[in-house]
């Protein structure tokens, strides 16, 4: 069975409650388990982890190594800043599909530039928490599995 990992980086713990109006109402439980229902219909197996940690999240990445065919990760605001996530998506290799609710290029200018694009294989931003799903959908077909 194929393993694939979602990771939900910081802040978004507090979906549902936090700026719903750029992020939903929907909650990360919410939303893990529409990500559950999917994979399962998929005869995906997932694994799901949210940090609010940046060497946390380079840990998990790491581990993927080996570990799991593809990463769905949501980077929150370490899109804008953390070059030792990027770093570690490109020294591990495993597919990375970079995935935001809200549209990261109609917000504030700071948002817009992303460290993750350049070694994610591609990027959905803007859908809310269809985002994850979308994702879910193209590191399934990275990873081999589904149509
Ligand atoms: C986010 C967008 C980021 O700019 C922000 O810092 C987040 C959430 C999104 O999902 O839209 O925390 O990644």
């Amino acid at each position: 069975m194929k393993r694939i990992l979602i990771i939900h980086g910081p802040n978004l713990n507090l979906l549902g409650e936090r700026e719903p109006d750029v992020y939903g109402r929907l909650t990360l439980s919410d939303i893990d388990a529409k990500l559950g229902d999917a994979a399962k219909k998929a005869g995906v197996e997932l694994e799901i982890i949210q940090s609010n940690h940046e060497g946390a999240i380079v840990d998990i990445i790491h581990a993927a190594r080996g570990n799991h065919d593809a990463i769905v990760i949501n980077p929150g605001a370490y899109t804008h800043t953390s070059v030792a996530i990027r770093d570690a998506i490109s020294a591990v290799g495993v597919p990375t599909v970079e995935v935001h609710l809200s549209n990261i290029y109609r917000r504030e200018e700071f948002r817009r530039h992303s460290f993750i694009a350049e070694v994610a294989v591609g990027q959905v931003s803007g859908f809310g928490a269809d985002s994850y799903m979308l994702g879910l959908r193209a590191a399934m077909k990275l990873a081999g599995a589904g149509e």
